[in-house]
């Protein structure tokens, strides 16, 4: 039996997507008496390999895997050989004797996705440069718990064309989501991630669309999302991109462009100021801290999942 991965949103289903999101309000409201059946991973180790930093994703997996009756294992990558050069491909094929499950946050997609092919257990993206699925979950999942419903919805994005803003769109597009990405010219997102949000919303209803203009794409907009202007390992851009990126602040004008129920999001970190006002992340329409939270739900309904499915090899190529 193949390993089942989750390296980019649509390696879900629409369906499987929503089963996981109901599966996450579940788990999240029996947190505290959770049933006997919630322990998906029991008696099952997951690596927790980091190679940039984290707060949220790091002690969500930890805390989440622990949950399920797992055990993490989290790693900081320049601790290991792999900082001094053992290659993606052996340093999967060993962890994979370990543990039945390998939570990765890495550079490139193509980085992640050798380490998927060579291991033998589900491999799950925990940040790339090119997506960031888990968040994209636990956002619709805060979305719905605000709204109860997902299709037909706006959700619109100011900034960089990022890893959040491809999965927001992908995941959109899975939810019959309308998602509108507002980034100046040569920060839009891939061109080829916005055609397959529409192909997906060929059939689910969704839309995907790239603007320029941040109020123009606010107008109506249920949900205002934004994230950093310059993401992990583009440090030496950060002040070419604070004066690039200065009209898509995610500001008061910008909400009262939206709707009047409009939730504001953001993935976090964020930083006040820059790409976003405290008065606005600090404000009546934000529900930032319950997106946080949800990581929690919703990497646990993943994982769970991805286990449940029977899909998977299990630790050792030798088991
Ligand atoms: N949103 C998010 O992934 O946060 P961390 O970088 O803290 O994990
Ligand atoms: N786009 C950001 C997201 C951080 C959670 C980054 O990659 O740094």
């Amino acid at each position: 039996m193949t390993a089942r991965h989750f390296l980019l949103d649509t390696d879900l289903t629409s369906a499987e997507q929503a089963a996981v999101l109901d599966l996450a309000d579940a788990l999240k409201a029996r947190r505290r008496a959770p049933d006997p059946a919630d322990r998906a991973l029991a008696g099952r180790s997951v690596a927790l390999l980091f190679e940039k930093p984290s707060t949220r994703t790091r002690l969500s997996f930890d805390v989440g895997v622990a949950e399920l009756g797992g055990h993490p294992v989290v790693i900081d990558a320049a601790s290991t050989q792999l900082g001094r050069g053992e290659t993606i491909e052996d340093t999967a094929a060993v962890l994979s004797r370990y543990v039945d499950a390998i939570v990765v946050r890495t550079f490139a997609q193509d980085r992640l996705e050798r380490l998927a092919a060579a291991a033998s257990v589900p491999v799950v993206n925990a940040l790339s440069d090119h997506a960031h699925p888990c968040q994209a979950l636990a956002d619709l999942q805060t979305i719905r718990e605000r709204r109860g419903h997902l299709t037909g919805l706006t959700l619109t994005y100011l900034g960089d064309g990022n890893n959040v803003a491809h999965s927001l769109l992908l995941a959109g597009a899975l939810a019959g989501m309308r998602v509108h990405v507002a980034s100046p010219p040569g920060y839009e997102p891939f061109e080829q991630v916005v055609r397959h949000a529409n192909e997906i919303g060929a059939a689910t209803g969704g839309e995907a669309l790239v603007m320029h203009d941040a109020l123009e794409a606010a107008a109506g907009a249920d949900v205002l999302y934004t994230d950093v202007w310059a993401s992990m390992g583009q440090e030496g851009e950060s002040d070419s991109r604070s004066l690039v990126f200065q009209p898509y602040r995610l500001d008061e004008k910008v909400v009262e462009a939206a709707r009047p129920d409009v939730l504001v999001m953001h993935c976090l970190p964020a930083h006040r100021e820059l790409e976003i006002s405290s008065a606005v992340i600090d404000g009546p329409h934000s529900v930032v801290f319950d997106q946080a939270e949800n990581r929690l739900h919703a990497q646990k309904a993943l994982l769970s999942t991805l286990f449940a499915e029977g899909a998977v090899s299990g630790g050792g190529a030798s088991r």
